[in-house]
């Protein structure tokens, strides 16, 4: 017995010095358990908040561990001196001309993509997915049916997707080689630029998640910040009627360069992302060599993420934060739109959002034709719809129904 309590005593020692050897290399942070390190520590139905939690615990950069460790940054400034300078439907079909050309006709095989894509994402940072990273042989467990990790469901959801694509993908290869080689889309440039380079550098399952990333990553972004637009001009409808009469009184022509000119349309959208935050826990950059943040050094190789939403939720740049107030993107004496500098909504540096000249206009138009013509309401006088988001790598709305009602 007492044999046996020793080993035990020796194997937990044992962990005990070698986590902290290795939480030595990183900036202090939650204590890490060993080998699930922080990831039960982290709500993950809002990550941003318990990040933001520790932001104020450990300041502007600390390190957490899911179950590898990732550097967070937490601070606006912090983020561009690192990072640096950056060198349902319509939206769904925009993306869908951009990337294969045409437009998908039938709504329903547009919403059983959404519902795959919004699927695979959900996954993405389930803490039982963050053990399996590191522990792959846990996947026995799933085929001995005694835990479910749901990777046979995430699977089946991207098959639906890689069929759709590569079924698309075919449809432009027959047509080049029926001898039509015009180039009209991304799909038509990336076969041609294969055919110049005899496929090198140009893979064929590099280019089918090329289309994959524009796809998913532009439609489901898009999509959630409409739908949290949606929500919070039904939770606030003196938001609402402020919008409606700026673009009741709005009668240019509708284009990129003149809906710039619609400041509160344009703040509304800024206070959005900044609650938003629909890729709650930004996504994990790699340094490339040795690299040194604020004093600390780091390997090549180490894990880093700017977490925006410490900057959009922090007190000190934005006063009562978790309040949806689109007049605090507006200068207070010219009404003109205004925003923080170091707001962020689609990142920071080389690698920030590929889409965002893509997005802010789509963001613009589609929320300018919508409110011009209607308002929106709660089915329920007396009850307002909950704005309940789902975990994953970007956020998945609760579905809510609401009414929208022509007011001119
Ligand atoms: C409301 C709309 C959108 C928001 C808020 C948004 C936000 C972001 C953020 C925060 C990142 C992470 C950047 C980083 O790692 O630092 C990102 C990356 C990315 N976004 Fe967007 N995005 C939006 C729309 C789009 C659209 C429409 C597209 C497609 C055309 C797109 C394509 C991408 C791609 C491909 C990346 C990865 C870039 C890379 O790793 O180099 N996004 N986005």
């Amino acid at each position: 017995m007492w044999s046996l309590l020793l080993l035990f005593g020796t194997i937990l020692l044992y962990l005990f010095i070698i986590n902290e050897k290795r939480r030595r290399k990183y900036p202090s942070g939650p204590y890490p358990f060993p080998f699930i390190g922080n990831i039960f520590n982290l709500n993950i139905n809002a990550p941003e908040l318990t990040i933001n939690e520790w932001r104020d615990k450990y300041g502007k950069i600390f390190t957490i561990w899911l179950p590898e460790p990732i550097v967070v940054l937490a601070d606006g400034k912090l983020m561009e001196t690192t990072f640096g300078k950056p060198g349902e439907v319509a939206n769904a079909n925009i993306m869908h001309k951009l990337v294969f050309g045409g437009t998908l006709k039938d709504n329903d095989e547009i919403m059983r993509l959404k519902i795959a894509v919004e699927n695979v994402f959900m996954d993405w940072y389930k803490p039982s997915w963050m053990l399996l990273e590191v522990m792959p042989w846990l996947i026995w467990l799933e085929k001995f049916k005694i835990y479910d990790f749901g990777v046979k469901r995430a699977a089946s959801y991207n098959d639906v997707f890689i069929t759709f694509l590569e079924h698309h993908i075919k449809i432009h290869k027959d047509k080049r080689s029926n001898g039509n080689t015009e180039e009209n889309d991304y799909v038509d440039c990336f076969l041609a630029e294969m055919e110049k380079n005899s496929g090198q550098g140009f893979e064929y399952w590099q280019f089918v998640i090329a289309c994959y990333d524009l796809w998913a990553a532009g439609v489901e972004t898009v999509t959630t910040t409409l739908q949290f637009a949606i929500l919070y001009l039904i939770h606030n409808q003196n938001v609402q009627n402020k919008l409606k009469k700026e673009l009741n009184n709005f009668h240019d022509e509708i284009t990129v360069v003149n809906l710039k000119k619609l400041n509160y349309l344009n703040a509304f959208v800024q206070e959005v992302h900044r609650l938003a935050n629909v890729i709650p826990l930004s996504l994990i950059h790699e340094t490339l060599e040795q690299t040194t943040i604020e004093n600390y050094k780091f390997e090549n190789g180490t894990c880093v993420i700017a977490q925006l939403a410490c900057f959009n939720l922090d007190p000190s740049h934005f006063p009562n934060p978790m309040k949806f107030e689109p007049e605090r993107h507006l200068n207070s004496l010219t009404g003109e739109f205004a925003p923080h500098p170091l707001l962020k909504p689609f990142s920071i540096g080389k690698r920030s959002c590929l889409g965002e000249s893509l997005a802010k206009p789509q963001l613009l138009l589609i929320l300018t034709i919508l409110f011009k013509k209607y308002r929106v309401k709660s089915l329920f006088p007396d009850s307002l719809p909950n704005i309940n988001a789902r975990p994953g790598l970007v956020r998945v709305l609760d579905d809510f129904e609401c009414l929208l009602v022509e007011e001119d």
